[in-house]
Protein backbone atom coordinates (compact mmCIF):
# COMPACT_ATOMS: atom_id res chain seq x y z
CA UNK A 1 0.00 0.00 0.00
CA UNK A 2 1.04 3.68 -0.93
CA UNK A 3 1.15 4.72 2.54
CA UNK A 4 2.52 2.48 4.45
CA UNK A 5 6.14 2.37 5.86
CA UNK A 6 8.89 -0.48 5.34
CA UNK A 7 8.64 -3.42 7.99
CA UNK A 8 11.17 -2.46 11.10
CA UNK A 9 10.92 1.00 10.62
CA UNK A 10 12.20 3.19 13.68
CA UNK A 11 9.14 5.25 14.98
CA UNK A 12 10.76 7.54 17.63
CA UNK A 13 11.52 10.72 19.11
CA UNK A 14 14.60 12.62 20.07
CA UNK A 15 16.23 14.53 23.42
CA UNK A 16 19.10 15.84 24.57
CA UNK A 17 20.51 16.03 27.94
CA UNK A 18 20.90 19.60 29.06
CA UNK A 19 17.70 19.82 27.43
CA UNK A 20 15.78 17.10 29.56
CA UNK A 21 17.62 15.94 32.81
CA UNK A 22 17.78 18.88 34.77
CA UNK A 23 19.59 17.59 38.32
CA UNK A 24 22.87 19.93 37.30
CA UNK A 25 24.55 19.29 40.72
CA UNK A 26 23.10 15.79 40.99
CA UNK A 27 25.68 12.68 41.73
CA UNK A 28 28.97 14.45 41.13
CA UNK A 29 27.80 16.41 37.63
CA UNK A 30 30.46 18.83 36.74
CA UNK A 31 29.95 22.13 34.72
CA UNK A 32 28.67 22.54 31.15
CA UNK A 33 29.21 25.38 29.49
CA UNK A 34 25.50 25.91 29.00
CA UNK A 35 25.01 26.12 32.54
CA UNK A 36 27.87 28.77 32.32
CA UNK A 37 26.25 30.44 29.23
CA UNK A 38 22.66 30.04 31.10
CA UNK A 39 23.08 31.86 33.73
CA UNK A 40 24.82 34.95 32.09
CA UNK A 41 22.14 37.87 31.85
CA UNK A 42 20.43 38.01 28.46
CA UNK A 43 21.69 34.80 27.00
CA UNK A 44 18.51 32.68 27.56
CA UNK A 45 14.80 33.78 27.16
CA UNK A 46 13.19 34.79 30.73
CA UNK A 47 17.02 33.70 32.42
CA UNK A 48 15.80 29.91 32.04
CA UNK A 49 18.60 27.50 32.78
CA UNK A 50 18.51 23.42 32.32
CA UNK A 51 17.03 23.29 35.94
CA UNK A 52 15.22 21.36 35.95
CA UNK A 53 13.93 21.31 32.76
CA UNK A 54 12.21 18.24 32.87
CA UNK A 55 13.62 16.60 35.57
CA UNK A 56 14.31 13.16 33.19
CA UNK A 57 17.80 12.48 35.66
CA UNK A 58 14.36 11.54 38.39
CA UNK A 59 11.72 10.69 35.84
CA UNK A 60 12.87 8.86 32.86
CA UNK A 61 10.25 6.14 33.58
CA UNK A 62 7.63 8.36 32.80
CA UNK A 63 9.64 9.57 29.82
CA UNK A 64 9.14 5.84 28.66
CA UNK A 65 5.94 5.64 29.57
CA UNK A 66 5.45 8.59 26.86
CA UNK A 67 7.08 6.40 24.15
CA UNK A 68 5.08 3.46 25.17
CA UNK A 69 1.67 5.61 25.09
CA UNK A 70 2.84 6.80 21.35
CA UNK A 71 3.39 2.99 20.47
CA UNK A 72 7.28 3.93 20.16
CA UNK A 73 10.09 1.42 19.19
CA UNK A 74 13.09 3.54 18.85
CA UNK A 75 14.19 6.59 21.28
CA UNK A 76 17.20 9.27 20.49
CA UNK A 77 18.65 10.70 23.41
CA UNK A 78 22.39 12.39 24.43
CA UNK A 79 24.63 11.52 27.01
CA UNK A 80 26.38 14.97 29.68
CA UNK A 81 29.89 14.71 29.00
CA UNK A 82 30.00 16.45 32.31
CA UNK A 83 28.16 13.64 34.34
CA UNK A 84 30.52 11.18 33.12
CA UNK A 85 34.11 12.71 33.39
CA UNK A 86 32.76 15.68 35.26
CA UNK A 87 36.26 18.04 34.69
CA UNK A 88 36.31 16.41 30.99
CA UNK A 89 39.62 14.91 30.93
CA UNK A 90 40.38 13.36 33.91
CA UNK A 91 38.49 10.28 36.39
CA UNK A 92 35.19 9.14 35.24
CA UNK A 93 32.44 9.71 37.65
CA UNK A 94 30.75 6.23 37.80
CA UNK A 95 27.82 7.70 39.65
CA UNK A 96 27.26 9.94 36.55
CA UNK A 97 27.14 6.55 33.91
CA UNK A 98 25.11 4.64 36.58
CA UNK A 99 21.99 6.93 35.14
CA UNK A 100 22.62 6.24 31.35
CA UNK A 101 23.11 2.43 32.22
CA UNK A 102 19.27 2.67 33.72
CA UNK A 103 17.99 4.16 31.43
CA UNK A 104 19.48 2.03 28.23
CA UNK A 105 18.12 -0.77 30.63
CA UNK A 106 14.92 0.20 31.19
CA UNK A 107 14.40 1.23 27.20
CA UNK A 108 15.57 -2.63 26.86
CA UNK A 109 12.87 -3.66 28.84
CA UNK A 110 9.96 -1.29 27.17
CA UNK A 111 11.60 -2.77 23.98
CA UNK A 112 13.14 0.46 22.66
CA UNK A 113 16.02 0.92 20.52
CA UNK A 114 18.31 3.68 21.90
CA UNK A 115 20.32 5.88 19.58
CA UNK A 116 22.78 7.41 21.53
CA UNK A 117 24.23 10.81 20.78
CA UNK A 118 28.04 11.33 22.62
CA UNK A 119 27.64 15.60 22.19
CA UNK A 120 25.04 17.48 22.15
CA UNK A 121 26.32 20.64 23.24
CA UNK A 122 26.73 20.51 27.22
CA UNK A 123 31.23 20.42 27.02
CA UNK A 124 32.38 20.38 30.34
CA UNK A 125 33.53 24.43 31.97
CA UNK A 126 36.46 22.99 32.48
CA UNK A 127 37.87 21.94 28.95
CA UNK A 128 36.12 25.88 27.45
CA UNK A 129 38.13 27.29 30.00
CA UNK A 130 41.19 25.31 28.22
CA UNK A 131 40.32 26.89 25.08
CA UNK A 132 37.23 24.07 24.20
CA UNK A 133 36.99 22.89 20.90
CA UNK A 134 39.08 26.01 19.07
CA UNK A 135 42.11 23.32 21.18
CA UNK A 136 42.98 20.35 19.77
CA UNK A 137 43.35 18.86 23.87
CA UNK A 138 39.36 18.57 23.52
CA UNK A 139 39.60 15.92 20.88
CA UNK A 140 41.81 14.15 23.24
CA UNK A 141 39.41 14.58 26.04
CA UNK A 142 36.29 13.56 23.90
CA UNK A 143 38.57 10.19 22.46
CA UNK A 144 38.54 9.48 26.46
CA UNK A 145 35.14 10.55 27.27
CA UNK A 146 34.33 8.36 24.25
CA UNK A 147 35.89 5.57 25.79
CA UNK A 148 34.39 5.59 29.47
CA UNK A 149 30.70 5.65 27.80
CA UNK A 150 30.79 2.80 25.11
CA UNK A 151 32.71 0.66 27.28
CA UNK A 152 30.07 0.43 29.92
CA UNK A 153 27.19 0.83 27.28
CA UNK A 154 28.14 -0.28 24.12
CA UNK A 155 27.19 -4.33 24.93
CA UNK A 156 23.39 -2.94 24.94
CA UNK A 157 23.35 0.30 22.49
CA UNK A 158 24.34 -0.29 19.08
CA UNK A 159 23.02 2.94 17.82
CA UNK A 160 25.84 5.85 17.79
CA UNK A 161 26.14 9.56 17.21
CA UNK A 162 29.40 11.04 17.96
CA UNK A 163 27.82 14.87 17.34
CA UNK A 164 24.51 16.45 17.07
CA UNK A 165 24.86 19.27 14.43
CA UNK A 166 28.63 20.43 14.58
CA UNK A 167 27.30 23.68 12.52
CA UNK A 168 25.22 25.03 15.62
CA UNK A 169 28.61 23.54 17.87
CA UNK A 170 30.93 25.78 15.58
CA UNK A 171 29.02 28.84 14.47
CA UNK A 172 25.94 29.43 16.20
CA UNK A 173 28.39 28.76 19.43
CA UNK A 174 31.58 30.81 18.16
CA UNK A 175 30.64 32.85 15.53
CA UNK A 176 27.46 34.09 16.04
CA UNK A 177 26.99 33.72 19.99
CA UNK A 178 24.14 32.77 20.18
CA UNK A 179 24.72 29.60 22.10
CA UNK A 180 27.62 28.49 24.31
CA UNK A 181 30.20 29.44 24.89
CA UNK A 182 28.41 32.23 23.24
CA UNK A 183 32.06 34.12 21.51
CA UNK A 184 31.62 36.23 18.05
CA UNK A 185 34.87 35.27 15.96
CA UNK A 186 34.82 33.88 12.61
CA UNK A 187 37.96 32.20 12.95
CA UNK A 188 37.70 30.64 15.89
CA UNK A 189 34.15 28.92 15.06
CA UNK A 190 36.04 27.71 12.03
CA UNK A 191 38.65 26.15 14.06
CA UNK A 192 36.01 24.70 16.38
CA UNK A 193 34.77 22.86 13.55
CA UNK A 194 37.24 21.36 11.92
CA UNK A 195 38.33 20.05 15.05
CA UNK A 196 35.03 18.62 16.14
CA UNK A 197 34.99 16.60 12.72
CA UNK A 198 38.71 15.20 13.86
CA UNK A 199 36.84 14.61 16.96
CA UNK A 200 33.91 12.29 15.04
CA UNK A 201 37.01 10.40 13.36
CA UNK A 202 38.89 9.92 16.43
CA UNK A 203 35.75 9.18 18.20
CA UNK A 204 34.04 6.08 15.27
CA UNK A 205 37.14 2.89 15.68
CA UNK A 206 36.69 3.60 19.83
CA UNK A 207 32.62 3.07 19.60
CA UNK A 208 33.55 0.14 17.18
CA UNK A 209 35.64 -0.92 19.54
CA UNK A 210 33.64 -1.51 22.37
CA UNK A 211 30.30 -2.05 20.83
CA UNK A 212 30.70 -4.80 18.59
CA UNK A 213 28.17 -5.29 15.24
CA UNK A 214 26.99 -1.30 15.93
CA UNK A 215 26.04 1.91 13.74
CA UNK A 216 27.60 4.69 14.10
CA UNK A 217 27.90 7.65 12.48
CA UNK A 218 27.46 11.84 13.16
CA UNK A 219 24.27 13.63 12.72
CA UNK A 220 24.25 16.88 10.37
CA UNK A 221 21.35 19.20 10.34
CA UNK A 222 21.20 21.08 6.96
CA UNK A 223 19.35 23.59 5.66
CA UNK A 224 19.12 23.74 1.92
CA UNK A 225 19.59 27.15 0.20
CA UNK A 226 17.46 27.99 -2.64
CA UNK A 227 17.79 30.77 -4.83
CA UNK A 228 14.72 33.65 -4.65
CA UNK A 229 15.31 34.54 -8.29
CA UNK A 230 17.01 32.13 -11.31
CA UNK A 231 19.66 35.03 -11.75
CA UNK A 232 23.47 34.18 -11.48
CA UNK A 233 23.73 36.16 -8.61
CA UNK A 234 20.92 33.90 -6.34
CA UNK A 235 22.71 31.42 -7.76
CA UNK A 236 25.92 32.11 -6.90
CA UNK A 237 24.19 33.45 -2.89
CA UNK A 238 22.79 29.68 -3.08
CA UNK A 239 25.27 27.71 -3.77
CA UNK A 240 27.84 29.53 -1.61
CA UNK A 241 25.05 28.86 1.39
CA UNK A 242 24.75 25.46 1.09
CA UNK A 243 28.49 25.43 0.93
CA UNK A 244 28.94 26.96 4.58
CA UNK A 245 26.32 25.41 5.95
CA UNK A 246 25.83 21.95 4.95
CA UNK A 247 28.84 20.91 2.64
CA UNK A 248 31.31 21.80 4.70
CA UNK A 249 30.57 19.58 7.19
CA UNK A 250 29.19 16.84 5.26
CA UNK A 251 32.38 17.03 2.63
CA UNK A 252 35.11 16.22 4.87
CA UNK A 253 32.77 13.32 6.54
CA UNK A 254 32.52 11.66 3.31
CA UNK A 255 36.14 12.23 2.41
CA UNK A 256 36.35 15.21 0.10
CA UNK A 257 38.16 18.37 1.00
CA UNK A 258 36.16 21.62 2.18
CA UNK A 259 34.28 23.32 -0.41
CA UNK A 260 36.22 25.50 -2.50
CA UNK A 261 34.00 28.41 -2.47
CA UNK A 262 33.40 28.49 1.29
CA UNK A 263 37.01 28.57 1.63
CA UNK A 264 37.73 31.32 -0.94
CA UNK A 265 34.84 33.27 0.98
CA UNK A 266 36.21 32.35 4.77
CA UNK A 267 39.65 34.17 3.42
CA UNK A 268 41.91 34.25 6.05
CA UNK A 269 39.50 32.75 8.61
CA UNK A 270 39.93 29.00 7.48
CA UNK A 271 40.98 26.80 10.07
CA UNK A 272 44.22 25.04 10.73
CA UNK A 273 44.56 21.99 9.54
CA UNK A 274 47.25 19.21 10.78
CA UNK A 275 48.42 16.18 8.27
CA UNK A 276 46.72 13.44 8.15
CA UNK A 277 43.44 15.01 9.76
CA UNK A 278 41.08 14.67 6.60
CA UNK A 279 42.41 11.06 6.46
CA UNK A 280 41.09 11.31 9.90
CA UNK A 281 37.52 12.74 9.27
CA UNK A 282 37.07 10.22 6.71
CA UNK A 283 35.56 7.10 8.80
CA UNK A 284 33.03 4.90 7.09
CA UNK A 285 29.65 5.84 8.35
CA UNK A 286 26.85 3.18 8.68
CA UNK A 287 23.76 5.58 8.19
CA UNK A 288 23.13 9.15 6.93
CA UNK A 289 21.38 10.57 9.91
CA UNK A 290 19.99 14.51 9.17
CA UNK A 291 17.97 16.91 11.04
CA UNK A 292 15.60 18.87 8.72
CA UNK A 293 13.51 21.93 9.87
CA UNK A 294 13.12 24.10 7.41
CA UNK A 295 14.66 25.55 4.03
CA UNK A 296 16.58 28.96 3.51
CA UNK A 297 15.16 31.21 0.31
CA UNK A 298 18.71 33.89 -0.37
CA UNK A 299 18.75 37.15 -2.49
CA UNK A 300 21.84 39.11 -3.56
CA UNK A 301 20.32 42.51 -3.88
CA UNK A 302 23.23 43.99 -5.83
CA UNK A 303 22.54 41.48 -8.73
CA UNK A 304 18.76 41.53 -8.35
CA UNK A 305 17.09 44.67 -8.59
CA UNK A 306 17.80 46.17 -5.42
CA UNK A 307 15.91 45.09 -3.41
CA UNK A 308 15.53 41.71 -1.35
CA UNK A 309 13.01 39.37 -2.50
CA UNK A 310 11.76 36.33 -1.30
CA UNK A 311 9.80 33.33 -2.63
CA UNK A 312 8.79 31.49 0.73
CA UNK A 313 5.62 31.72 2.06
CA UNK A 314 5.91 33.83 4.84
CA UNK A 315 2.30 32.55 5.70
CA UNK A 316 3.31 29.35 5.96
CA UNK A 317 6.38 29.21 8.90
CA UNK A 318 6.04 28.13 12.92
CA UNK A 319 6.55 30.23 15.56
CA UNK A 320 10.00 30.29 14.85
CA UNK A 321 9.76 32.15 12.33
CA UNK A 322 10.98 28.53 9.92
CA UNK A 323 8.75 28.42 6.52
CA UNK A 324 7.47 24.69 6.29
CA UNK A 325 9.00 23.27 3.48
CA UNK A 326 8.66 19.16 3.09
CA UNK A 327 9.52 19.13 -0.61
CA UNK A 328 13.25 20.43 1.35
CA UNK A 329 13.43 17.11 2.49
CA UNK A 330 12.79 15.22 -0.40
CA UNK A 331 15.08 17.10 -2.66
CA UNK A 332 18.26 16.86 -0.61
CA UNK A 333 17.75 13.51 0.82
CA UNK A 334 17.29 12.42 -3.32
CA UNK A 335 20.02 14.52 -4.54
CA UNK A 336 22.13 12.87 -1.15
CA UNK A 337 21.61 9.59 -1.72
CA UNK A 338 22.41 9.99 -5.44
CA UNK A 339 26.12 11.34 -4.25
CA UNK A 340 26.39 8.67 -1.80
CA UNK A 341 24.22 5.20 -2.24
CA UNK A 342 26.95 3.31 -0.60
CA UNK A 343 25.39 4.63 2.95
CA UNK A 344 22.49 1.63 3.46
CA UNK A 345 20.56 3.51 6.48
CA UNK A 346 19.10 6.87 6.12
CA UNK A 347 17.56 8.50 9.25
CA UNK A 348 15.56 11.48 10.21
CA UNK A 349 17.00 12.31 13.15
CA UNK A 350 15.16 15.56 13.94
CA UNK A 351 11.74 16.87 12.53
CA UNK A 352 9.25 18.90 14.27
CA UNK A 353 7.32 22.34 15.04
CA UNK A 354 7.54 24.61 17.73
CA UNK A 355 3.95 25.93 18.59
CA UNK A 356 2.44 28.40 21.44
CA UNK A 357 0.58 24.90 23.22
CA UNK A 358 -1.92 25.65 25.72
CA UNK A 359 -3.47 23.03 27.80
CA UNK A 360 -6.93 23.11 27.80
CA UNK A 361 -9.22 20.76 29.96
CA UNK A 362 -6.60 18.65 30.47
CA UNK A 363 -6.10 18.54 26.03
CA UNK A 364 -3.58 20.28 23.82
CA UNK A 365 -5.06 20.79 20.35
CA UNK A 366 -1.92 21.07 17.83
CA UNK A 367 -3.59 20.46 14.44
CA UNK A 368 -0.90 22.68 12.57
CA UNK A 369 1.63 20.23 14.29
CA UNK A 370 -0.10 17.27 12.78
CA UNK A 371 -0.25 18.66 9.40
CA UNK A 372 3.79 19.45 9.70
CA UNK A 373 4.65 16.16 10.37
CA UNK A 374 2.35 14.26 8.23
CA UNK A 375 3.78 16.73 5.49
CA UNK A 376 7.46 14.92 6.23
CA UNK A 377 6.27 11.83 6.78
CA UNK A 378 4.90 11.78 3.35
CA UNK A 379 7.95 13.47 1.94
CA UNK A 380 9.34 9.88 3.66
CA UNK A 381 7.35 7.96 1.86
CA UNK A 382 8.66 10.06 -1.57
CA UNK A 383 11.94 9.25 -0.39
CA UNK A 384 11.26 5.43 -0.52
CA UNK A 385 9.25 5.16 -3.68
CA UNK A 386 12.67 6.88 -5.03
CA UNK A 387 14.92 4.33 -3.62
CA UNK A 388 16.23 5.87 -0.35
CA UNK A 389 16.24 3.05 2.14
CA UNK A 390 14.60 5.23 4.83
CA UNK A 391 14.82 3.24 7.90
CA UNK A 392 13.87 5.50 10.77
CA UNK A 393 12.57 8.57 11.98
CA UNK A 394 12.86 10.72 15.25
CA UNK A 395 10.58 13.30 15.75
CA UNK A 396 11.58 16.65 17.61
CA UNK A 397 10.86 16.19 20.85
CA UNK A 398 9.31 14.01 22.84
CA UNK A 399 7.98 16.52 25.34
CA UNK A 400 8.19 20.33 25.58
CA UNK A 401 11.68 21.10 26.96
CA UNK A 402 14.54 23.54 27.70
CA UNK A 403 14.74 25.11 23.87
CA UNK A 404 18.38 27.05 24.64
CA UNK A 405 18.56 30.18 23.98
CA UNK A 406 14.63 30.28 23.83
CA UNK A 407 14.25 28.89 27.46
CA UNK A 408 10.64 27.61 28.29
CA UNK A 409 9.07 29.27 25.71
CA UNK A 410 9.00 27.38 22.34
CA UNK A 411 7.74 23.99 22.28
CA UNK A 412 8.10 21.28 20.31
CA UNK A 413 7.10 18.28 21.98
CA UNK A 414 4.60 15.58 20.71
CA UNK A 415 3.53 15.88 25.15
CA UNK A 416 3.47 18.94 26.63
CA UNK A 417 5.17 19.63 29.93
CA UNK A 418 3.83 21.72 32.78
CA UNK A 419 7.19 22.99 34.30
CA UNK A 420 5.39 23.86 37.44
CA UNK A 421 4.17 20.13 38.10
CA UNK A 422 6.40 18.09 35.57
CA UNK A 423 3.07 16.59 34.67
CA UNK A 424 3.50 15.29 31.03
CA UNK A 425 0.16 15.14 28.81
CA UNK A 426 -0.18 13.72 25.26
CA UNK A 427 -0.96 16.66 22.50
CA UNK A 428 -3.00 15.49 19.80
CA UNK A 429 0.10 15.32 17.74
CA UNK A 430 1.47 12.72 20.11
CA UNK A 431 -2.22 10.69 19.94
CA UNK A 432 -1.84 11.13 16.21
CA UNK A 433 1.92 10.13 16.02
CA UNK A 434 1.15 6.82 18.38
CA UNK A 435 -1.34 6.07 15.52
CA UNK A 436 1.07 6.15 13.07
CA UNK A 437 3.88 3.97 14.78
CA UNK A 438 1.17 1.49 15.91
CA UNK A 439 0.20 1.28 11.85
CA UNK A 440 3.28 1.72 10.39
CA UNK A 441 1.68 3.65 7.70
CA UNK A 442 0.77 7.72 7.25
CA UNK A 443 -2.54 7.97 9.14
CA UNK A 444 -4.55 10.97 7.80
CA UNK A 445 -4.33 13.81 10.13
C1 LIG B 1 18.08 21.44 16.80
C2 LIG B 1 18.73 20.89 18.06
C3 LIG B 1 17.74 20.44 19.10
C4 LIG B 1 16.54 21.35 19.18
C5 LIG B 1 15.96 21.62 17.83
C6 LIG B 1 14.74 22.48 17.83
O1 LIG B 1 18.98 22.30 16.17
O2 LIG B 1 19.54 19.79 17.73
O3 LIG B 1 18.43 20.30 20.31
O4 LIG B 1 16.89 22.51 19.83
O5 LIG B 1 16.93 22.19 16.99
Amino acid sequence: MHDQFPPGFLWGTATASYQIEGATAADGRGQSIWDRFAAMSGKVAGGATGDPACDSYYRYRDDIAIMKAMNNNAYRFSIAWPRVVPDGGGTVNGTGLDYYDRLVDALGDAGIVPLVTLYHWDLPQALQDDGGWASRNTIDAFAWYTEAVTARLGDRVKMWATFNEPWCVSMLGNELGQHAPGLQDRAVALQVAHNVLVAHGTAMPIIRAHSSNCKAGIVLNMTPAYPAQETEADLRRAALANATHNEWFLDPVMGRPYPQIAWDHYGADVPEIAAGDMGTIHQPVDYFALNYYTRQVVHDPAGGDGKPLHRRDDANVSDRDWEIFPAGLTDLLTRLYHRHPHIPEWYVTENGMSLPDRLVDGRVRDPRRIAYLHGHFAAVLDLLKAGVPMKGYFVWSLMDNFEWAFGYDSRFGLAYVDFRTQERTLKDSGLWYGRVAAENRLVAP
